[in-house]
Parts: C-alpha cells; structure tokens; sequence
C-alpha cells in the first residue's frame, strides 16, 4: 500500500458511498449507510488502517483526501436526509390528511323524560312562589300513607287506592306523595311551603288513564291564617302559567280524608276552551288536580296545633298535567320508552 493506493480506495470509496446515498429511499438506510462507511468501525476507518506504514509526510496527506472524502459523504447525507425526511412528510400528511369538507356524525342527545321535565315545569312554577322541593320515601309505612292522613285501618276511603303492599309487616308502597305531608311538618317549623315531587304506585289494571307507576307532586303550605282563598289564588295562577293566561279556573267540591273541605281544581277545556267536547265529556271542563285545607287531625298527627295554623294541600298527576297540555291520550305512553314519543318533547 502506498499512497496512490490508498488515494484511489478512498476516491473509490467516495464515489461508491455518494451513489448509495443517493439511492437510499429512506432514512433508516441512510443511517444504516452511516455506520458502514463513516462509523468507528467503518470503511473509511478501514481504508485509513492502511497508512499506517507510510512516511509520515504521506500520512499527513492521506488524512487530508480522508477528511474531504468524509467531509463530502456527510454533507451528502445531510442533504439527502433532509430531502427524504421533507417527502415522508410529505406523504404522512398525503395519509393522514382529514377532508374537513365531509359532513360530521350527528351526535345523538338526548332528553328529559316528559314526566321529569313535567315535574321540572310544577316545580319551577311554585319555585316563584316560595315552594321548595322535599324528598320523602317510595316504600312507606301503613301508618305514615294512611292512617296519619286520616284513614284508620278498614276505612272504606282505603277503596281510593288500591295498595301494592311489600313483605315487611306494616310496610307498602306509598300510593300517594301525601304521606310527604306529615313528613315534612314534622321536621319543618311554619311557615312551610313545601313541593314533593316523586314516584306512586298502585295495584291498578291499566289503561289509557291508570297506571300502576306514576308520579305525583304534592304541594303543601302551612302557616297562621292561611286560607282556602290563598289555595284558589295560587292555583288559579298556576293553570295561567302552564296553559295561558288566558285560562279560566274553577274549583268543584271532592272529597279527601286528609282536606277539608277537598275540591277538584278545573280548567277550562284546553281543546274546546269551554263550550263543551268530546274532549272534556261536554263539560267545557277539565280536573287537573286534587286539593283542599289539611284537615285539622292531619296538623295534629303532624306536631302542629290546628287552632294556630291552618293550611292547604294539593296533589297532581305530571303526566297528566302534560297530557292536557299536548292532547296526549293514552298514559301508557310515558311507560313505554318509545323513541318516537319521547323525542317529541325536546
Ligand atoms: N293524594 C291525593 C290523591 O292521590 C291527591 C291530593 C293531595 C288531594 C293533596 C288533596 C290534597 O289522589
């Protein structure tokens, strides 16, 4: 090996090395190619391991040639590393690219169920009065739905609500929220305005007007001097916020145990406004709720002293109150998850 040798392995090795980098189509050849030619162990080293026997003049030169043989593969690396690096980019960006011009997926939302979002209407509208929402149990005892409502065992007003009764002795579940009534003036000092919105059952063949699962709200207000006036009045105003002010009310004698006196609480007819339909049985009329002054043995039961406070009760079906709102006829409906009724009411 002398010097013109080993100038022509380098010179050979230079051309040799630009050609694969040049022909490298990807960066990971062309690191491979990196380690072969310029890497410790690699074939510039390799050729170099000849010039050790040359005079040192010679040494100096081929170091020279060396390092412009190095000097030219690594700039030709570098140069075709970027420009590989900008075309898989470039194809990445081809791959992955997003057509922002493709209509999106709709996302399903979903709704209130009309009975919650009825209750959620009761509910807003005596929040403007003071009334404020309680919970009180579904499953209750005998004494708490009935007997404290006035309606002592083997009373024939039982008969009014047919009981759907659990394995625990004295335990049932609740037939009305009116058992939330001597919940609530038990923990509450007047005065109460108190609103119980939940779930009934009874033991009821169903139709298009009973279910045996329903929910109810139930209204209480006690405190001194509180008449059957101020119950007329905020119904009345109640009616002109859930189906128009325009709307005439009226109260029609009922019966309860726990009021007295009870009424039916009327609106005018919603289909015919008043002149009498099919509708409303030719009434003009149609009953949207139960109510009337708590009986004074219902306070008693309750902890409070019927010769100071008096009070008024009232208790509504929100499916019901929903129905005559949108002229539903059939109560199964809201039982049935049917998309098609349930979307209705977004
Ligand atoms: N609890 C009665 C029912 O289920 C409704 C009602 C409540 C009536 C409050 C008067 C007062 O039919």
């Amino acid at each position: 090996m002398d010097l013109a040798d080993l100038t022509r392995d380098l010179e050979a090795l230079r051309g040799d090395a630009l050609a694969s980098i040049d022909a490298a189509s990807d960066a990971a050849t062309l690191e491979a190619l990196e380690l072969d030619v310029l890497g410790k162990k690699g074939r510039v080293t390799t050729v170099l391991r000849g010039s050790g026997a040359l005079p040192a003049e010679d040494r100096t030169k081929v170091d020279a040639i060396a390092n412009t043989v190095r000097q030219a593969i690594e700039e030709a690396l570098a140069e075709r590393g970027t420009t590989l690096r900008g075309s898989e980019l470039q194809t990445r960006l081809a791959a992955e690219a997003v057509d922002v011009t493709t209509p999106g997926r709709p996302i399903r939302r979903g709704t209130l169920h009309p009975s919650i979002e009825s209750m959620r209407q009761i509910a807003e509208i005596f929040g403007q009065f003071g009334f404020v929402p309680y919970e009180s149990p579904e499953i209750e005892d005998d004494v708490t739905n009935f007997q404290m409502l006035n309606i002592p065992p083997d009373h024939p007003a039982r008969d009014l609500w047919d009981t759907l009764y659990v394995d625990v002795e004295g335990q049932l579940l609740r037939t009305h929220t009116s058992p939330g009534q001597i919940r609530v003036m038990q923990t509450e000092k007047p005065p109460i305005r108190a609103l119980l919105p939940g779930r009934c059952f009874r033991y009821e063949a169903i139709d298009a007007s009973h279910g045996s699962e329903f929910f109810q709200v139930e209204g209480l207000m006690i405190d001194e001097g509180t008449t059957m006036a101020d119950l007329k009045g905020l119904l009345d105003q109640f009616a002109k916020a859930m189906y128009g002010a325009d709307k005439k009310t009226r109260f029609r004698p009922g019966y309860y145990p726990f009021t007295e006196p009870s009424v039916a609480f009327d609106v005018e007819c919603l289909v015919c406004g008043g002149i009498g339909c099919p509708a409303c049985g030719r009434s003009g009329w149609m009953t949207i709720l139960g109510a009337g002054m708590v009986h004074p043995v219902v306070l008693q039961y309750g902890g409070l002293d019927p010769e100071r406070y008096q009070g008024f009760a009232f208790g509504m079906g929100p499916e019901r109150i929903k129905m005559l709102k949108h002229g539903i006829t059939d109560l199964r409906l809201f039982l049935e998850n049917d998309l098609r009724f349930l979307e209705q009411f977004r």
